[in-house]
This record gives structure tokens, C-alpha cells and sequence, in this order.
């Protein structure tokens, strides 16, 4: 099984960012534990990290045929981003969205999710525990077929 992690903008500066919120660990830490954990599961992971919303919605749509699923963080993008979901259609892909914090207990603008429209599942509020979540789910699902 092959899944494509996608971060959207900002997450690279995990750590950083009001860590009160996202945590002290860095975008590099997170790297690492998605790959402990891709290994633990015997799942492939490619992993990208991109401020720009053009470069998520081609990576998404290149996405066909080469990976079975895709993890999405797409951050702010997941509230405004038309063109993501449109992607998500476009390619019939796979989606689990997942985020660090629960958008649903912080402001009413991060409520809404163009993303949740297309994904299957969505994993939130666990930390990196969010993406962990996810890849579990996928792999239990290959598992059960
Ligand atoms: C986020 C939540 C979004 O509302 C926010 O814009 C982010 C990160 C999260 O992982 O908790 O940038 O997706």
C-alpha cells in the first residue's frame, strides 16, 4: 500500500508555530514518526509539505494510479479551498483528512471544511497521533480485504 501525506501551508514551521496549539515537536520530527510508523505497518509513505495551493491540487491530481490513499493536512486551505476538493473529485481519490488541533473547538471559520466534503475519514485533535490514526485505519483496511 502506497500513501502520499500531504501538508499544507505553514505546518512546515511546526515547533515554531504557537506551539500552545500544534506542539514544541518540528515538521522534521513529524516526518520521522509518520516513517516509524509507515515501517511498523509495512505501508509506503511519500510525504510533502507545500505553502502553495496550486502545488497541493498538482499533487492530487498526480496522485492517480501511483498511490492507493492520501493523507491530507491541508490547514487553512482545508476552509477555503474549492479547488482541493475539485481535485479529491476529479481523481476519485482516496482521503483521509486529518488535523493537529480539532478545528470544530477553535474559531467558527475553521468549522467548515471543503476537504471533509471529499475524504472518507477524518482524524483530528490527536497531535501527530491525527496522521498516526490514519495510517492505521488504511492499513486495517488492506488488512481486513
Ligand atoms: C490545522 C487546523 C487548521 O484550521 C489550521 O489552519 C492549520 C492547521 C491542524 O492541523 O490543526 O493550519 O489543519
Amino acid at each position: 500500500m502506497k500513501i502520499l501525506v500531504l501538508n499544507g501551508p505553514n505546518l512546515n514551521l511546526l515547533g515554531l508555530r504557537e506551539p500552545e496549539l500544534y506542539g514544541a515537536k518540528t515538521y522534521r520530527e513529524l516526518e520521522a514518526e509518520i516513517r516509524d510508523s509507515a515501517a511498523r505497518l509495512a505501508v509506503e509513505v511519500e510525504i510533502r509539505q507545500s505553502n502553495h495551493e496550486g502545488s497541493l491540487v498538482d499533487w492530487i491530481q498526480e496522485s492517480r494510479g501511483v498511490f492507493d490513499a492520501i493523507i491530507l493536512n491541508a490547514a487553512a486551505y482545508t476552509h477555503t479551498s474549492l479547488a482541493i476538493l475539485d481535485a479529491i473529485k476529479a481523481v476519485k481519490a482516496r482521503v483521509i483528512e486529518v488535523h493537529l488541533t480539532e478545528p470544530n473547538e477553535r474559531e467558527e471559520f475553521r468549522r467548515f471544511s471543503y476537504v471533509s466534503l471529499g475524504a472518507e475519514k477524518r482524524f483530528s485533535g490527536l497531535g501527530f497521533g491525527s496522521y498516526i490514526a490514519a495510517m492505521e485505519y488504511l492499513a486495517k483496511g488492506r488488512d481486513s480485504q
